[in-house]
């Protein structure tokens, strides 16, 4: 197999691509190749990885142009011919060559009441919510966000406007306004009804396309938008 020519982003907001020549071997994943550039060609190469399983959320990148993880993307399943250009996600500011701030993007979870408010206490007993309850479901839909920043990086919103709490932020707001357990979807639905909320989400997909858990934050946004509306009509907001 000849090997890879792949292009990594070195700087921070400016910077330049240089390229690396890279041996391929079977199941060779993105991650392994930026791992076999800092361990043998540019010892100060930065990236973020942690569990290398899917996991974590912390090794996604831009690759060949979409925002993806990395970890668990072949590079042969992405290259183009032999050739890989790996760069920071977009949308988020730059630390250092694949490294990205993801402070905002966290921040915005936080703005958009992403914590579950329960009216439980250690001493009571377990809440049981039945697995094949539609309630369940819908919640569980997207549940197994891992924070990974792919379809924040992935949504022209973010771009167009910063404020824009983005779909990662607003899925985890659906998800808990569908958790029977929680108590607080007033202020979650008023967290989420602003001009940077579920109604400048343009319904582009993008986020839905690329989330690595196949996960559609365009669909839970989508539920927002309802329930914003329905708030509204009862006058709650
Ligand atoms: S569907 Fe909405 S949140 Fe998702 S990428 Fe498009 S504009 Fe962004
Ligand atoms: S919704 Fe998907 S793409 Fe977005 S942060 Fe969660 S896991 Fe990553
Ligand atoms: S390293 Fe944890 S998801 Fe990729």
């Amino acid at each position: 197999m000849d090997a890879l020519r792949v292009s990594v982003w070195r700087g921070k907001e400016s910077g330049e691509f240089r390229t690396y020549e890279v041996p391929q071997f079977a199941s060779q994943t993105v991650l392994d190749v930026v791992t076999y550039i800092q361990r043998n060609l540019e010892p100060t190469l930065s990236y973020r990885f942690a569990c290398r399983v899917g996991m974590c959320g912390s090794c996604a990148m831009t690759v060949n142009g979409k925002a993806r993880w990395t970890c668990r993307t072949h590079a042969a399943k992405v290259a183009a011919g032999n050739a890989l250009e790996i760069a920071p996600l977009n949308h988020l500011p730059v630390i250092k060559d694949l490294v990205t701030d993801m402070t905002r993007f966290f921040d915005k979870w936080a703005q958009a009441q992403g914590q579950f408010r329960g009216e439980r206490t250690r001493k009571d007993d377990f809440a049981r919510v039945k697995p094949d309850s539609a309630q369940r479901q819908q919640a569980d839909a997207g549940i197994e966000c891992i924070g990974c920043g792919v379809c924040y990086s992935a949504c022209d919103v973010v771009a167009w406007n910063p404020d824009y709490l983005g779909p990662a932020a607003l899925n985890r707001a659906w998800t808990l306004l569908t958790d029977v357990r929680d108590i607080a979807r007033v202020e979650r639905l008023a967290a989420v009804a602003g001009d940077a909320g579920c109604h400048a989400c343009h319904t582009h997909m993008s986020c839905t396309e690329l989330c690595p858990k196949h996960i559609a934050p365009t669909a839970s946004i989508a539920g927002l938008k309802r329930a914003v509306t329905g708030a509204v009509l009862k006058g709650e907001l």
